[in-house]
């Protein structure tokens, strides 16, 4: 299994470039399962995930072709209605192919999920919500059975604004004739991007981004050519990295208004941040501030950033708290950064972070993508050399990451 080498203690300077945004990409690349036509999705990043989809959208009867960050998905033979518990288990997203399925063919069967090792994650939102527009939901054999005489459009209010299930109501309504509303909706980045590619497709969609979400679907969506946005995950970790480092980093194609709420916790951490005409520019001459966050649905500060933050703040001049409110057990990374010196202690949803002036290399394990990618973070900012095991995790979600760093001047390198 491969494993990160880490020589810490350099900042991080130059370019890099933002790659598409996995989880855009997921959603758009799942969607295609509406219709037969071909579509093509560009600047869709490589990374393990997105192999993951392409792997189960060609086992549900798909062509995809994939290269230089371009997905052409198109018929191949008739479509299952059932994703195995295979891939399923490799990745929590696969759960999205419910509401195409459910619209195109009125059944759809989804292994229960599992995916990272990040609290519960359940699934009852996305079901409650299908059983609004008139689905019978049973369990089969660890399978969920979704099935319909047909899905009637209507008004759906989340009990929370749940992204996946904001996600696969919006490609369930996208193919069935009428009108449905979306009520306390996802207002993520991401649902944006996948209401204009549904749009794209023939059905229309409004507000999505907002908190309501209008679509009038059709039975006959048709295909569509799609860029996905840039990945603001991804672009939050390097922005942490470099103020880690105490560098000077330049983000291509970074979007700051999908990046709100950390560019404000990174500017009040002393960190100097400033938009150019290309994306942002991040450079951290001194010590970070302490910061208190609390991770929320966007437009709050978002949990995917919230180990990298910590990472950050591991190194602050003083005693911050993070406050985990979108899921629980979140803190696995905290332990680990322990291992290089930072003093954390959680309880519940809260950690508490008091700042140390350095961190040192030690062995360490990855045990989910963000928590994985805070522990780059830590190391690239540690004194002394860092190993970093499983790092099968964190090539989930970034694309080509030792090879940017690298670019940035770290001293990183992949080894098995
Ligand atoms: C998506 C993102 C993930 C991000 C998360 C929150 C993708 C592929 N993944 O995950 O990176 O961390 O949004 O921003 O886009 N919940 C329930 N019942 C449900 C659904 C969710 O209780 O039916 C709970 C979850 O356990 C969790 C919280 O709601 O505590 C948020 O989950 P959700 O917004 O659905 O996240 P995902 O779509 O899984």
């Amino acid at each position: 299994m491969d494993f990160f080498v880490i020589d810490g203690g350099r900042p991080l300077r130059g370019a890099v470039r933002v790659s598409g945004s996995k989880n855009a990409a997921l959603p758009i690349l799942i969607s295609t399962l509406l219709t037969d036509d071909e579509c093509a999705i560009h600047n869709v990043p490589e990374l393990r995930d997105i192999r993951t989809t392409v792997r189960l959208l060609e086992l549900m009867g798909k062509r995809v072709s994939y290269a230089r960050g371009t997905a052409v998905v198109a018929a191949k033979a008739r479509l299952k209605t059932r994703a195995p518990y295979d891939l399923v288990k490799q990745m929590r997203a696969s759960v999205l192919v419910a509401g195409p399925l459910l619209a195109r063919f009125h059944r759809a069967q989804v292994a229960l999920p599992g995916g990272c090792t990040i609290g519960v994650r359940p699934i009852d939102i996305h079901l409650e919500a299908f059983k609004r527009l008139g689905a019978k939901v049973s369990t089969e054999h660890g399978d969920v059975v979704l099935s319909c005489d047909r899905l009637s459009p209507g008004a759906v209010r989340f009990r929370f604004p749940s992204v996946g299930a904001t996600e696969n109501l919006m490609m369930a309504a996208a193919g069935i004739r009428g009108t449905t509303v979306l009520r306390n909706a996802a207002r993520e980045p991401e649902i944006e991007d996948l209401g204009i590619f549904l749009t794209r497709m023939g059905a229309r969609v409004t507000g999505a981004g907002t908190s309501t979400v209008t679509v009038e679907g059709t039975s006959r969506l048709h295909g569509a050519e799609h860029w996905v946005i840039p990945d603001r995950v991804e672009a939050g970790t390097f922005l942490l990295a470099a103020a880690a480092t105490r560098g000077d980093v330049r983000l291509v194609g970074a979007k700051p208004a999908h990046l709100e709420a950390l560019l404000e916790a990174v500017r009040r951490s002393g960190a100097v941040v400033t938009e150019l005409p290309e994306g942002l520019r991040v450079r951290a001459p001194k010590r970070p501030r302490p910061v208190d966050v609390r991770t929320e649905p966007h437009p709050g500060f978002p949990t995917d950033l919230q180990a990298p933050w910590m990472a950050y703040m591991a190194l602050a001049d003083g005693k911050s708290k993070v406050r985990e409110a979108v899921f629980e057990n979140r803190f696995l990374h905290a332990a680990e950064l322990g291992r290089m010196g930072a003093r954390i202690r959680t309880g519940g949803e809260r950690a508490v972070i008091e700042g140390v002036p350095e961190l040192l290399g030690a062995p360490i394990m990855a045990s989910d993508i963000r928590a994985g990618a805070a522990l780059v973070v830590a190391a690239l900012a540690a004194k002394g050399q860092t190993v970093i095991q499983r790092v099968y995790h964190i090539d989930r979600g970034y694309e080509r990451l030792e090879k940017k760093l690298r670019a940035l001047g770290a001293q990183i390198r992949r080894a098995h």
